[in-house]
């Protein structure tokens, strides 16, 4: 019969990079020249619900974001889909009478429909969560029987930093030395809860969409930094393995000296870019300020700050008492106007 639909739900939260990606060395299979290491948001904040579905009745592969229909046809899109679909596998549910060989998969369709609980446009890495999901739920419709880390070089090649979001806690992305990019995928280093004080807040500093892409900016810093040649080299292998020892101790004072080094090298190399790029603003520059001041007058740091393709600042306090005093000195230098409240 034609009248039944086989679905899948799943939920995936968004990854923010404390050792940044920038730059890939393969475009089409997005292949990075550095390793990175990031840490998974709690699911109930910045996070994607997908649900994947399959029926006879569908007669062409098709995806909603946010309710309104997107187009399937970027490479993206196709190269998971693709994927995926080379590793489906045999499905039965017997009590709904649905049997769906390995060889249907090949002339099933799909229908995707996928929700953020956080505004697409701010700029909020929305597209790591989306592509992690995606890989995720059409994996688990086709009965797919990779693991995590082998999703996860498949939700790559739909977004660099989606491979991170696979899994929860701190995840290092191995940049991977073969060149199909079968060994540039994610691992996790520790779960969520093995360094459950730490606590994230982020200060949306504009919701304006960002005016130069991450696959744009990543291709001009490519082609023309220098100091992003000698940050791949030279540096950020020295880090990773720097920051892998922070997290493993929970040492506070180390992670937030290298998260803010790294976010701000990142910004450095974008300036380095020839034509150069601001992804900052004044306000991203004084949150800079008023967290490195505020570290400064403690005896030991309290909040790490990174910035990704955006002005907005994301936070990582050391416990909920430092993320009080944070929300506090937030709310002191730019305190909410009218203007700002009209937005909610
Ligand atoms: O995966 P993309 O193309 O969205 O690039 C992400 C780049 C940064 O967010 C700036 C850094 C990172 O490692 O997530």
């Amino acid at each position: 019969s034609q009248n039944w639909v086989f679905m899948v739900t799943a939920q995936t939260p968004t990854n923010i990079a404390v050792i940044k990606y920038w730059g890939k060395r393969d475009e089409t299979l997005i292949l990075p020249i550095n390793d990175s290491i990031s840490v998974t948001l709690d699911p109930s904040h910045l996070c994607t619900t997908t649900t994947a579905a399959v029926s006879p009745a569908f007669h062409q592969d098709r995806m909603w974001l946010n309710g309104k229909e997107i187009s399937l046809s970027g490479g993206r899109f196709q190269s998971c889909l693709r994927e995926i679909r080379a590793r489906a596998c045999d499905v039965e549910d017997e009590t709904k009478g649905i049997k769906i060989t390995k060889e249907d998969w090949g002339k099933l369709h799909v229908h995707i429909a996928s929700y953020n609980n956080f505004p697409t446009a701010a700029g909020l890495a929305s597209s790591a969560a989306g592509f992690a999901c995606l890989a995720y739920a059409l994996g688990k419709l086709m009965n797919v029987k990779e693991d995590e880390s082998q999703l996860s070089a498949i939700a790559r090649q739909g977004s660099g930093s989606a491979c991170r979001s696979l899994f929860g806690g701190f995840v290092k992305w191995i940049m991977g030395k073969e060149d199909n990019g079968s060994d540039s995928l994610a691992v996790q280093l520790t779960d969520e809860k093995h360094w459950d004080d730490l606590v994230i807040v982020i200060a949306v500093v504009s919701s304006r969409q960002k005016e130069t892409s991450s696959t744009t900016g990543m291709r001009e810093s490519v082609e023309t930094s220098l100091l992003l040649q000698h940050r791949a080299k030279e540096i950020v292998p020295k880090r990773i393995l720097q920051m892998e020892e922070a997290i493993k101790n929970r040492d506070f004072a180390s992670f937030s000296q290298l998260t803010c080094a790294d976010s701000n090298q990142f910004h450095a190399v974008c300036l380095d870019t020839c034509p150069p790029i601001f992804y900052m603003n004044d306000t991203s520059h004084r949150i800079i300020s008023i967290v490195e001041k505020w570290n400064r007058s403690e005896e030991a740091p309290q909040v790490a700050y990174t910035f990704d393709a955006g002005p907005n600042a994301v936070l990582i306090a050391r416990n909920r008492n430092a993320a009080t005093s944070l929300i506090q000195r937030l709310l002191y230098y730019f305190p909410p106007n009218s203007d700002d409240l009209s937005r909610f």
